[in-house]
């Protein structure tokens, strides 16, 4: 029963609970014009206080095209927030407002603190190196989408693992199936945290951890490049040194194997040379699209309309 609960970790549903999601996520995708009246006297409230453009306007395009509407800010500094409103305090304000909140913040657990404070649904939009819970959504539905199904696969993970919360939020989920196995390809200064490594330790996913994207290619059934986060760091020369430490381009691709697709959260900087943009292996753009009918069927869930 997911009516009224929150999404703040991977953690927080049962493999059932993801499941209905993913199975009216695939309804909705194959006619999102079905839903448009389904929300039709609700309000998503979306409190962006770090910058988005998928996370925010999918929720959003999400929210209007179930005939829901949409209050919020994407610049802080906009609402009592530059006057130094808490969190606590600003969720308690949009609870009298609208039916479920979605929040990105630059502080790990901010979203974890403003669900203590309220009772109405609040989502996690990503908070700071640590999670990214909807983007896994994403991920996985498109994942569901090409291959039928998460288990029994190699999934490599190249660029920054080290602040890279779609990472994290992505291993966390995949180490609860059977037969995942991950590749994690990095510079030494940039592999998982403790907290991702501890969980795939405990649950005995087999991982490897390279420096070399072009020989694991070919055994990948996914790879998902990220950016290298240049707001998690705390000196520009570590930034400038390591971010064009991996540069996926088509003369790469040809390592890869045929069905090796190429999944990434986006935004991109350098790290996908725009020549891998026509191979239909590059999957990165549906995955954005599917962000928006993942995340109508999480408010539809979480209401419990559906
Ligand atoms: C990601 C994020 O915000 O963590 N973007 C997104 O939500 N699709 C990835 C990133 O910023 O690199």
């Amino acid at each position: 029963m997911l009516k009224g609960k929150s999404l703040i970790d991977p953690s927080d549903f049962s493999k059932e609970e993801f499941r209905e999601i993913f199975d009216l996520a695939h309804e909705i995708a194959k006619d999102p014009l079905k839903y448009k009246k389904s929300c039709e006297d609700k309000i998503l409230a979306t409190l962006f206080f770090e910058p988005s453009t998928r996370t925010r306007f999918s929720f959003e395009a999400a929210m209007l095209r179930l005939g829901g509407q949409v209050i919020g800010f994407s610049e802080p500094n906009s609402s009592s927030v530059a006057k130094g409103e808490s969190i606590a305090d600003t969720i308690r304000t949009v609870e009298n407002y609208a039916d479920l909140a979605v929040i990105r913040h630059p502080k790990e657990g901010a979203p974890r603190v403003a669900v203590q404070s309220v009772k109405f649904p609040v989502i996690n939009a990503g908070d700071g190196g640590h999670l990214h819970p909807t983007q896994t959504l994403t991920d996985i539905l498109t994942i569901e989408m090409l291959k039928g199904s998460v288990e029994n696969k190699v999934y490599g993970f190249c660029g920054d693992l080290k602040f890279g919360r779609t990472v994290h939020s992505l291993i966390k989920f995949l180490s609860n199936y059977e037969g995942v196995r991950f590749i994690l390809v990095s510079p030494e200064e940039l592999t998982i945290p403790e907290f991702v490594r501890e969980e795939i330790t405990r649950k005995n996913v087999p991982f490897i951890e390279v420096d070399k994207l072009r020989e694991h290619l070919k055994e990948m059934d996914f790879l998902y490049m990220t950016r290298v986060q240049k707001e998690r760091f705390f000196n520009e020369e570590d930034y400038i040194r390591l971010k064009d430490s991996f540069i996926l381009d088509a003369e790469k691709m040809k390592h890869a194997g045929p069905e090796t697709y190429i999944l990434h959260p986006l935004p991109r900087v350098n790290e996908i040379s725009i020549d891998v943009d026509d191979d239909p292996r590059a999957q990165y753009f549906n995955q954005a699209r599917n962000g928006m009918y993942v995340r109508m069927a999480l408010i539809l869930k979480l209401l419990g309309i559906k």
